[in-house]
């Protein structure tokens, strides 16, 4: 059943129309097919170029197509090649000749191309909604842990002490980031490509603004040819999911590691955690290790769809239906990372004794210690050094640079008094650190009220 028979002699061979169709998967906007649809007869009706009889009687049959599609009344058929198809010759079967009107000035080259830029749109808008769920989950964390001192790291080792509100602020910002990349992009892609026809616009004097505006599009595509091939905008969301999901991944990877037995910083829900079927002391992240597994199908579907695009020429050409099957997956792929995530993080708590002690022992306050002498008066080139033999010394008894006696201190640095204690820690080294962007509380909280306002910018 398809809408070109009239040039061809023999039938389809069922290898090549199964290898051809592509129904099995643009089902999934036949919504956005419909729409583009009701936009189109609504302006042949304005340019008079159908009645507006015949424009009721396309309306109301497919709004009743919509309908029983939703409710399961209609069943999309394997039979046909693609939605496009199959919508208007249900249309056709309904009311009959009148229904043959509906595909006037258009082809399925621009129908397609409308039908995946209004998916995609919904889904732009989905991705950017649930990532401000994720946002505010982070938000609420990092209120609640301004005080509560973790190691900060470079190359996996202790470096600096923090603050858990400090490490969860670093992931706002990469999920804003994200946030703003998703509103430019939806800005850029927001142009309507219907009425493009085949590759090069039609003798009717369709009116593509009518239907841009109708479907709620800033306008209408530029370029005839472009329109019909542009896959740019499902490059751009690809590649804006990837780097959601690279965010996520890391994230996750930190996650992994906080709920080792070794660091135990975290504890993961119950109801986000899973067990083994062998080893009954198992609390597994599993949530966490698939949103980092999963990361690679999302890129695989980026990587797709630039390999695709590479060598074609204008306009369009078959190979743009490859353009779906991964999109898809990414996005759904995506969007239940995101949502699984923020569960995990919004369920898990903090071991914050087991974080500051953590911070205490890795002597993350040398940095400290060695400013201490450098408001002494001494070169902080030399300071590193003193502060260093300090440090071979403690990890030789065993101690921390807090523990450390204040003989042991003067035996190889004069300048040292009782204040030094004071100067190193824990709370002095995060709270001294005020400039902007960094853990001390009243820098911290300036930071807060920037994310504050980013999320409640409309
Ligand atoms: N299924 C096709 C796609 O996804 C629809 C466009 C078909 N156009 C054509 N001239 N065969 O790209």
């Amino acid at each position: 059943m398809k809408l070109w028979g009239g040039r061809f002699t023999k039938e389809t061979n069922q290898l090549v129309h199964n290898f051809n169709a592509s129904i099995s998967f643009d089902q999934k906007f036949y919504k956005q097919d419909i729409d583009g649809s009701i936009a189109h007869v609504n302006m042949l009706a304005k340019q008079n170029i159908v009645t507006n009889e015949e424009r009721f009687a396309i309306l109301n049959a497919l709004e009743q197509i919509k309908t029983d599609i939703d409710t399961g009344v209609l069943e999309i058929s394997p039979e046909y090649e693609d939605i496009h198809s199959f919508v208007e010759a249900t249309l056709i079967e309904r009311i009959g000749d009148t229904g043959k009107k509906l595909h006037t000035g258009r082809s399925r080259n621009d129908q397609v191309a409308l039908d995946m830029r209004l998916y995609v749109r919904d889904e732009v808008k989905e991705t950017n909604a649930l990532l401000k769920d994720l946002l505010k989950v982070i938000l609420r964390i990092m209120k609640e842990n301004i005080e509560t001192y973790m190691p900060g790291f470079t190359h996996l080792q202790k470096a600096q002490p923090v603050t858990v509100a400090h490490h969860f602020g670093a992931y706002f910002e990469m999920f804003r980031r994200d946030c703003t990349r998703l509103d430019d992009i939806y800005d850029r892609m927001n142009y309507c490509p219907l009425g493009a026809g085949a590759l090069a616009g039609t003798t009717y004097p369709l009116d593509r603004d009518f239907t841009a505006d109708f479907l709620k599009f800033n306008g209408a595509t530029n370029n005839s040819m472009d329109s019909v091939s542009d896959r740019d905008y499902i490059i751009e969301y690809l590649s804006a999911l990837s780097t959601i999901m690279m965010h996520l991944s890391r994230f996750s990877e930190e996650i992994i590691i906080w709920n080792s037995n070794e660091y135990r910083f975290i504890e993961l829900d119950d109801s986000y955690s899973t067990g083994s079927s062998i080893m009954p002391q198992k609390k597994n992240p599993d949530i966490a290790e698939l949103v980092r597994g999963k990361t690679g199908r999302v890129y695989g579907a980026l990587m797709s769809i630039l390999t695709t695009m590479k060598g074609l020429p204008l306009a369009y050409n078959k190979d743009m239906q490859e353009d779906k099957e991964l999109t898809f997956d990414a996005i759904d792929t995506t969007k239940s990372c995101i949502l699984l995530f923020t569960g995990m993080i919004d369920t898990m708590t903090f071991n914050k004794d087991v974080m500051e002690a953590s911070a205490k022992n890795g002597f993350t306050n040398a940095t400290d210690a060695a400013d201490y002498l450098v408001n002494h008066g001494i070169p902080f080139r030399d300071a590193h050094g003193i502060i260093g033999h300090l440090v071979l010394l403690c990890i030789e008894k065993k101690i921390s640079l807090d523990e450390l006696p204040l003989e042991e201190y003067k035996k190889i640095c004069p300048v040292f008094e009782n204040d030094i204690y004071e100067a190193i820690s824990l709370k002095t080294c995060v709270e001294k650190r005020l400039t902007k962007g960094a853990p001390g509380k009243a820098a911290m909280l300036e930071e807060i009220k920037i994310c504050e306002a980013f999320l409640s910018e409309e």
